[in-house]
């Protein structure tokens, strides 16, 4: 069994410096946000992964199906020998990549989660004894430098996460996407599609609450790391469907006219009652808009697939 090698690219002090500048800088902004890759502690990935096995929250089952049922045609399509994953998270769908790539001989997992990615690679070294696991603790939306790995290359972002950058940030993602991709190199991205409002407000407002939970984290996050006083009883759980911009957003919004205090930025923030923070947007696309985005990047889709009740779709895309 080769051990599992786990890389941080960014100095110990970097995710500290960028969360101060993240909540320094959102929770100034009229209107309040917050970038939802704080979602993700220990306690963050484990309520992740309590969502996806919730009733309402169809995604992860949709995927799981299409990559059952697709898995060796990627395997054909591409031919990899290294499989990168961005924001791979449990890596528990990958799996059935895995298990389909006959040539697979290295898996890059990249994710902000030390807690998942050390416990994600440490099963897979277990399970998979002939295969390399490199983890790769990083930003995704920063430049990533990519272990010296055998081609051809598959990059993975699965789940529907490119769902949650914002239409700027997406196109310089993939844009950098695109720049590691060598000839022969293929993109696989999940992307929840759009639907009934009344489907996608339940997935992101579950009845046993989980959603909101996992929405609040974002609060203990903070108090945790910047010594803030944030009271997540004092916050109510939003999930809303703009019709417009075709993305759930979720939000926190205060139960009460509140001070909170966060010393590790010397700023003492008020919120009004009722007044909003946005903690995710969470993008859902069509068919021809993700084309157009990833031509845009200079990536062109040669295959897309849907789970059987058209709610999710993986598709395979390849340098211009
Ligand atoms: N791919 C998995 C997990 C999705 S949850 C699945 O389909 O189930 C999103 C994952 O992306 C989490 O593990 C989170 O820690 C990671 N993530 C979010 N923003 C990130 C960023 N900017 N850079 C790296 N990882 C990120
Ligand atoms: C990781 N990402 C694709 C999830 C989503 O559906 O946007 C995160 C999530 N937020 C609330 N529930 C799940």
């Amino acid at each position: 069994m080769s051990p599992l090698h786990v890389t941080r690219t960014l100095p110990e002090d970097a995710t500290d410096a960028a969360l101060r500048a993240d909540v320094q800088h959102g929770l100034t902004a009229d209107p309040k946000t917050l970038p939802p890759k704080w979602f993700y502690d220990a306690r963050g990935s484990e309520l992740f992964e309590r969502i996806t096995e919730l009733p309402e929250y169809y995604p992860t089952r949709a995927e799981r199906e299409i990559l059952t049922g697709r898995s060796g045609e990627i395997a054909a399509a591409t031919g990899a020998r290294t499989l990168v994953e961005l924001g791979s998270g449990s890596s528990e769908k990958t799996r059935y990549l895995i298990d389909a790539l006959t040539e697979l001989r290295v898996y890059v997992p990249v994710d902000v989660s030390e807690s998942a990615l050390t416990q994600a690679g440490q099963a897979l070294v277990e399970e998979r004894p002939g295969l390399d696991v490199h983890a790769l603790i990083a930003d995704f939306t920063a430049a990533l430098t990519l272990p010296d790995t055998p081609g051809p290359r598959l990059v993975a972002f699965l789940g529907g996460t490119l769902g949650n950058l914002l239409p700027a940030e997406r196109a310089a993602f993939l844009a950098s996407v695109r720049a590691l991709l060598s000839p022969g190199d293929a993109l696989l991205l999940g992307t929840d599609l759009v639907k009934d409002e009344g489907v996608l407000v339940r997935a992101y407002d579950d009845a046993a609450g989980v959603t909101a939970e996992f929405n609040k984290n974002v609060l203990s996050v903070v108090n945790r790391e910047l010594g803030a006083d944030f009271d997540p009883g004092a916050f109510e759980h939003v999930a809303l469907w703009d019709a417009g911009k075709e993305w759930i957003e979720m939000r926190l919004r205060s139960r009460a006219a509140q001070t909170v205090k966060i010393p590790a930025l010397d700023l003492a923030v008020d919120f009004a009652a009722g007044e909003e923070l946005r903690t995710e947007v969470s993008a859902k696309f069509r068919r021809d808009g993700i084309t157009a985005e990833l031509a845009s990047a200079g990536l062109e889709l040669t295959d897309w697939w849907t789970d059987s009740q058209g709610r999710f779709a993986l598709s395979l895309s390849t340098a211009r």
